[in-house]
């Protein structure tokens, strides 16, 4: 697909999202003059990242992983070794739910077949699921259901599965969210990254 089509048709999801009555989150996003938030990054990246949800920087700006998450998130991409401008970081609910609460099953529904579409647009060969819910609907929606487990047993594994344009693979990692008290989990999350750096 060409880069200018794929940016008409990331434009068109993000006309839909922003006119998206239907989600619960919408009410609480125009009360706030919050943004949706789409998502960011090379139209032809290999690695795509996908995270839960907008937080408050992110429903603010616009832009996924600007907060305290984001910050893990670019010292994890730099550890290493991957630029943040070469990937494409996205979320699977595209407005922020109050309290940074997590996902309820009915937002997945609404907002998931958008992160669908997008996975056809970008077409990348690795998806980066960050934490349980991406983890979760990622999982479930290539069909490899059977094979989850607790994330604790799934981080830093790697599947195979095929994508409507070709094969694809799943690296699940943590959250980066869970290392901002936790050097430890930093340090887990800094070898899990490392599984990615075979894909650029
Ligand atoms: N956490 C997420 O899952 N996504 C963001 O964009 C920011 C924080």
């Amino acid at each position: 697909m060409k880069i200018e089509d794929k940016k008409e048709l990331m434009k068109q999801i993000r006309d839909e999202v922003l006119d998206l009555k239907k989600s619960p989150l919408y009410k609480f996003r125009t009360e706030n003059h919050y943004f949706p938030v789409i998502g960011e990054g090379s139209h032809n990246a290999k690695i795509m990242f996908i995270g839960e949800a907008p937080g408050r920087n992110e429903a603010k700006t616009g832009k996924p992983f600007c907060g305290s998450a984001g910050k893990i998130l670019d010292e994890l991409l730099e550890n290493a070794g991957i630029k943040r401008e070469d990937v494409y970081i996205g979320n699977i609910l595209k407005d922020r739910p109050q309290q940074n609460r997590d996902p309820l099953p009915n937002e997945i529904k609404i907002y998931g077949p958008f992160l669908d579409r997008q996975i056809n647009i970008i077409q990348p060969k690795v998806i980066a699921t960050l934490g349980r819910y991406s983890m979760d609907y990622i999982m479930r929606k290539f069909g490899l259901e059977s094979q989850l487990l607790p994330i604790g047993q799934m981080h830093g594994k790697v599947f195979d599965a095929k994508a409507e344009y070709g094969d694809v693979k799943i690296a699940v990692l943590y959250h980066p969210a869970v290392a901002i008290y936790n050097n430890k989990t930093k340090d887990t999350l800094k070898e899990d990254f490392m599984i990615l750096k075979n894909f650029i």
